[in-house]
């Protein structure tokens, strides 16, 4: 399979001395149109992970690399345009804009990446028929339910097409159904978008059910279910 992300001994430290490594030491390849969990204890070092993998956050030492371009270089401006047409991000908390609708927090990525309207706007609705979300484009996004927010929170993380998306315990905030809304969700968006997944989860059998499980302890890569 083709690499889409590829890390080599990516670490992150913290610390005055720079003593702690939350990450360290991370050499994986992520492929084209794979779902794989990542799983660890709370501290382990996941959303430290996710965040240099998205380029939210820079690492200490070593390298990431999205679709064979090295990133560690690129000015702060380059990044951002990178993560924004590279990266779709699904966190816990949905962040979605109250005072705007529906529709219109699904498209904030595609306005700020200055894409053309009309396809951008075309796009946000399938994604909400596909999201179920249809009837509600015009609601303001305040007024949905916690799994209603959680799933426009995916359609604007998509609208950009993203080839990789990244999920920090999307679930964490909502019950076992809408759980398995999302899931089933990210599911029948990478077979119909081909679209890879990395999602942080403390389900085991949720993680159970991806293609690939990684588990990091202490910031190192423990298991590996692709590795040889
Ligand atoms: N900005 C920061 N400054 C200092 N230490 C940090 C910072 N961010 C994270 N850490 C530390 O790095 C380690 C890994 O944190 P991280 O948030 O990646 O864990 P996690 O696996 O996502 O945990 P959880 O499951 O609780 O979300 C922790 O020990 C944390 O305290
Ligand atoms: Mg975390």
């Amino acid at each position: 399979m083709a690499e889409l992300v590829g890390l080599e001994n990516v670490s992150k430290a913290y610390g005055p001395t720079a003593q702690m490594l939350a990450v360290d030491g991370v050499t994986l390849t992520l492929h084209r149109q794979e779902v794989a969990a990542l799983i660890g204890d709370s501290g382990s070092g996941k959303s430290t992970l996710l965040n240099m993998i998205g380029l939210l956050d820079r690492p200490t030492g070593g390298e990431v690399r999205l679709e064979g371009r090295a990133t560690q270089d690129m000015t702060k401006v380059r990044r951002a345009q990178l993560r924004n047409s590279f990266v779709g991000f699904v966190f816990q908390y949905h962040y979605l804009l109250p005072e705007f609708s529906v529709l219109e927090n699904v498209l904030m990525p595609a306005r700020i990446g200055a894409r053309p309207q009309d396809s951008a706007r075309r796009r946000a609705l399938e994604l909400l028929a596909l999201l179920n979300l249809e009837s509600l484009a015009d609601k303001n996004a305040d007024q949905l339910s916690g799994g209603e927010k959680q799933r426009a929170a995916i359609g604007r993380a998509l609208i950009n097409e993203p080839p990789l998306v990244l999920a920090d315990e999307p679930t964490g905030n909502l019950d076992s159904a809408n759980s398995d809304d999302v899931y089933r969700l990210f599911r029948s968006i990478n077979e119909q978008m081909g679209m890879t997944f990395l999602v942080v989860t403390h389900n085991r059998a949720v993680s159970a059910q991806m293609d690939r499980v990684l588990e990091i302890a202490d910031g190192r890569l423990i298991r590996d279910d692709l590795a040889a």
